[in-house]
């Protein structure tokens, strides 16, 4: 830290040097040197506020699971701790973005609400899955969506619906200090047999071509328009490339795997060889989809093998 926090910042629940191993899906990165992390919207509100007022710089953590972190960050983490409450109006629900994405995939189906079929295996936040636009079989959030409610980057709370050309394919403009508070969705009644279903026959689909039982971000890189990233890194002859304990995955190309050990400095070696040999052998730049975090100081060593937190 070069300079003291703000006293109204610090009156935020916050913990020290936590490890990035333990706040993300595939873990490494090196330790989250302050992680904020607000049981009310005031408190979020109180965060985004401070730093705004002092020009500090920051970033907002969902579940990890659309994140690389490379070392140590010493910028203040926000991580919503609110309440886990789903509320339902009519075929509408809404939840606080720290509720578990796949968790209220789970409780509409419960409910007998179509339309979140397709968030039942997509990990992570709320928030997160708002922010980019998360989307599977076809579908993805903004379908669904019916108002958000976010701060601003000077903490402001705007409650609102979406509008056009407010999110894309995994893309939305809630970067750059924006933080979601809450979303709801709005549903279709249904047969709670036929969704639940559904959920399962997209999971199984996910079992079968997903290498779900290792640590991973998901898909790294974007689809190309009308390409598959997977099919591309496939056709040049990347499955099974390993990079210490970083690897690609030989069930699906497009999700790099952690067999346990692997450091950050491995996985951007990894990411940046893929790169390179895909535009070799196919003139495609391919862009990242999972957000990369670059800390101050990039962890050679091994991260501990940690549960994830999220
Ligand atoms: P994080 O990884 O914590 O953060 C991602 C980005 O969102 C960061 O920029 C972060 O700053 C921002 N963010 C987080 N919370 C907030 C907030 N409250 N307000 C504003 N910004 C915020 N994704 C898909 O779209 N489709 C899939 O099918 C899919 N399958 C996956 C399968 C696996 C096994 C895994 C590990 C990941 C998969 N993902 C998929 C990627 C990931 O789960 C999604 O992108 C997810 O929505 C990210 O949510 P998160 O809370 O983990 O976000
Ligand atoms: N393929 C290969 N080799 C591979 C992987 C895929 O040839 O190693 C081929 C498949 O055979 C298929 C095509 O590529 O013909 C598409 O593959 P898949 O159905 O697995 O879908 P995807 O385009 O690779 C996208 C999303 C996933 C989402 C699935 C299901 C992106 C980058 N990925 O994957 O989202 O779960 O569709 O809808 O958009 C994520 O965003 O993190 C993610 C996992």
């Amino acid at each position: 830290m070069t300079r003291p926090f703000p006293d109204d910042l610090l009156k935020v629940p916050h913990r020290r040097d936590v490890p990035f191993a333990r706040l993300t899906t595939l873990g490494v990165g090196g330790l989250c040197r302050w992680l904020f992390e607000p049981t009310t919207e005031a408190e979020a509100q109180a965060f985004v506020r401070a730093c705004a007022r002092v020009g500090l710089p920051w970033r907002v953590l969902g579940g990890g699971s659309n994140l690389v972190v490379l070392g140590d960050l010493d910028e203040p983490v926000l991580k919503l701790a609110l309440p886990r409450q789903i509320r339902r109006a009519g075929t509408c629900l809404s939840a606080p973005a720290s509720h578990g994405h796949i968790a209220l995939a789970e409780a509409a189906a419960a409910a007998g609400l179509a339309g979140l079929e397709f968030a039942g295996g997509i990990p992570g936040s709320l928030g997160g899955a708002i922010r980019m636009n998360a989307g599977a079989y076809g579908r993805e959030w903004v379908d669904v969506l019916s108002s958000y409610r976010f701060l601003t980057p000077a903490g402001e709370l705007v409650e609102k619906r979406p509008e056009p050309g407010e999110f894309s394919y995994r893309k939305s403009f809630l970067t750059g200090g924006h933080v979601v508070l809450s979303a709801t969705a709005e549903l279709v009644a249904g047969d709670p047999a036929a969704i639940a279903a559904q959920v399962a026959d997209n999971r199984g689909r996910r079992g079968t071509s997903q290498p779900l039982s290792k640590r991973n971000a998901g898909c790294i890189f974007k689809n190309p328009p009308g390409q598959s990233a997977g099919r591309l890194i496939d056709e040049a002859g990347l499955k099974g490339l390993r990079i210490g304990d970083a690897e690609v995955s030989p069930e699906h190309a497009n999700f790099l795997v952690n067999h346990g050990r692997a450091t950050a400095a491995e996985f951007a070696e990894l990411m940046e060889q893929v790169r390179l040999r895909v535009l070799e052998r196919h003139g495609i730049k391919l862009e990242p989809e999972v957000e990369i975090w670059a800390g101050s100081s990039p962890s050679a060593a091994p991260n501990p093998q940690l549960s994830t937190d999220s």
